[in-house]
């Protein structure tokens, strides 16, 4: 099977999931955007209201934020892939649960294995934290971070940066780190 194929196999599986509670609630799994030969992926925390109702990752507030900083740094939405750690929006974006994170997490899992990106970029205290575990976030942005095999860069969750408008300029120089990284 091509990798696009087993990426596409992920992403029907994940758009018919129930393995929590919150496929109940979502109008549309998210499961995730961007080419299988990605050389960076983008990971948040859960859908919002605006990715639940159009099935895309990153198409809110915060979304327009992320992609319009990806931009920015020259990279186009053909070198990234945008997903969050939930492919479902917890019901009024409450914070996800762990049990939804166990299981939703292999999905995850699957698509670094077969994007195999030469960074993955963790936006906010939820993707690090279950991701590579936790880390003050006035600490952990602008870092790389190498566990289990990958390297990740760690910077604020644009949503973080929409309530208090100064973490923008501290993302955009977190991102112009993780440029001067990428070959
Ligand atoms: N916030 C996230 O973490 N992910 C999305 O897809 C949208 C908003």
């Amino acid at each position: 099977m091509t990798r696009e194929r087993t990426l596409q196999r992920i992403h029907s599986e994940i758009t018919s999931c129930t393995k929590c509670v919150l496929h109940e609630s979502r109008t549309n799994a998210v499961p995730g955007e961007g080419p299988v030969d990605a050389k960076v992926i983008f990971i948040g925390e859960a859908p919002g209201a605006r990715e639940d109702e159009t099935g895309r990752p990153f198409v809110g507030r915060s979304g327009k934020l992320l992609r319009a900083l990806i931009k920015e740094i020259g990279l186009s939405e053909d070198d990234v892939f945008i997903t969050s750690i939930l492919k479902s929006r917890p019901p009024k974006n409450r914070t996800p649960h762990k049990s939804e994170v166990l299981a939703c997490k292999p999905y995850l899992e699957k698509q670094i294995e077969v994007i195999n990106p030469q960074v993955i970029v963790l936006v906010g205290g939820v993707a690090i934290s279950n991701l590579i575990g936790p880390w003050k976030l006035g600490d952990a942005h602008g870092r790389f971070y190498e566990a289990n095999g990958r390297t990740y860069f760690m910077s604020y969750h644009p949503a973080a940066a929409l309530r208090n408008p100064s973490l923008k300029d501290v993302m955009r120089e977190d991102f112009v780190k993780l440029k001067q990284e990428l070959v």
